[in-house]
């Protein structure tokens, strides 16, 4: 074989090389299999790099210089096709991790939806609607409150066992044991009979606080519902018709209710109250009775000239019932999931 034709045949097969090297990058699938690609295309014994020995055995230089050449371009392009590569990978990778761990912030705006009241305040409302609707104001307490009003004013002095039926927080403020967080919305029956003259038909939503561990059926902050009637000849009747008129307006027609025989310091009689859903089972529903004689003199009333009536109840547990809510925690974990359905 002449030289030349030896020349034009390794040359040949160096371009030949270098195509299948250039493909070889072009279809790696990603960037460990381009660094696997790039270490076999610089070892000594690549093929390449076998063409560098075939060129020792040319005797005319500018042969030598020829194949030198032709090794070096494609040289050249093979590691620079490499770096675009890996350029293009690395690339990949970051937008591909971006999108992975984004946070679409937009998500709300992008999928406009008109958002609602909470269940509880949902329920509030109605209460307050029914109500209003059977001729009751609307009255509000704070939060934060003197042990005289939620306890003492209620007909339960320091020393009475009631107390501990509720599981009072108390505050750092004032005399040690004097300011709590309401245990219930009752203490409102007691500022409302304070700033109001008989007669009085009130009703006194709010929120209320005890120290309980969170379960299924209970939360150390929940919603509750106060009703006060003061007025010249109150009776029971008055007490146990308004329940009943309220459970038909608020449940629907096929609901009834029920009083059963109970005890609080600040109703004499006192009694629970159950409703009675149309599948005919019960539920409890709150407590009320006649207003305490004590009590309406600790909101200033003569008790010997106007009776009255109070109830109470707790809203959560309502809105539970109302919509077959299987743990009330769930109304407060703010997941979207849960609260859009109502
Ligand atoms: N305050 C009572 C409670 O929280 C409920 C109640 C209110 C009972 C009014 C009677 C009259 O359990």
């Amino acid at each position: 074989m002449s030289e030349q034709n030896t020349v034009g045949a390794i040359s040949q097969a160096i371009e030949t090389a270098r195509d299948s090297a250039l493909q070889a990058i072009k279809s790696a699938s990603d960037l460990d299999a381009l660094r696997a690609l790039g270490v076999e295309l610089n070892k000594k014994e690549s093929q390449l790099n076998s063409f560098k020995s075939d060129m020792g055995k040319l005797s005319s230089v500018e042969d030598k210089r020829t194949i030198g050449q032709l090794l070096n371009a494609a040289a050249t392009l093979i590691s620079t096709a490499i770096e675009t590569r890996t350029g293009e990978f690395t690339e990949l990778e970051i937008s591909n991790r971006i999108a992975r761990e984004s946070l679409d912030l937009t998500e709300l705006l992008t999928q406009r939806r008109r958002g609602h009241s909470h269940i509880v305040t949902q329920a509030t409302q109605r209460l307050e609607d029914v109500f209003v609707g059977l001729g009751f104001q609307i009255a509000e307490g704070p939060e934060v409150e003197t042990d005289f009003n939620n306890f003492e004013a209620l007909n339960m002095p320091k020393s009475h066992p009631a107390r501990s039926e509720f599981d009072t927080m108390f505050l750092e403020y004032g005399e040690p044991g004097s300011v709590l967080l309401r245990t219930h919305t009752s203490p409102v029956q007691i500022r409302v009979m304070k700033s109001w003259k008989p007669p009085i038909y009130a009703i006194m939503p709010g929120r209320v606080f005890r120290r309980d561990t969170p379960d299924a059926t209970h939360m150390p902050v929940f919603h509750q519902i106060e009703g006060l009637v003061v007025d010249r000849g109150i009776t029971f009747a008055h007490l146990a018709g308004t329940i009943e008129a309220f459970t038909k307006a608020f449940f629907g027609d096929d609901f009834s209710s029920r009083l059963r025989p109970s005890f609080f310091p600040f109703t004499e009689p006192s009694a629970e109250f159950d409703i009675r859903r149309a599948d005919g089972e019960w539920i409890e529903l709150g407590g009320c009775g006649m207003v305490h004689p004590n009590v309406l003199r600790s909101g200033g009333i003569d008790p010997e000239e106007f009776t009255g009536f109070a109830f109470g109840f707790g809203i959560d547990r309502m809105a539970k019932e109302r919509h077959k809510v299987g743990d009330i925690r769930e109304m407060y974990t703010n997941d979207l999931r849960f609260l859009r359905q109502f």
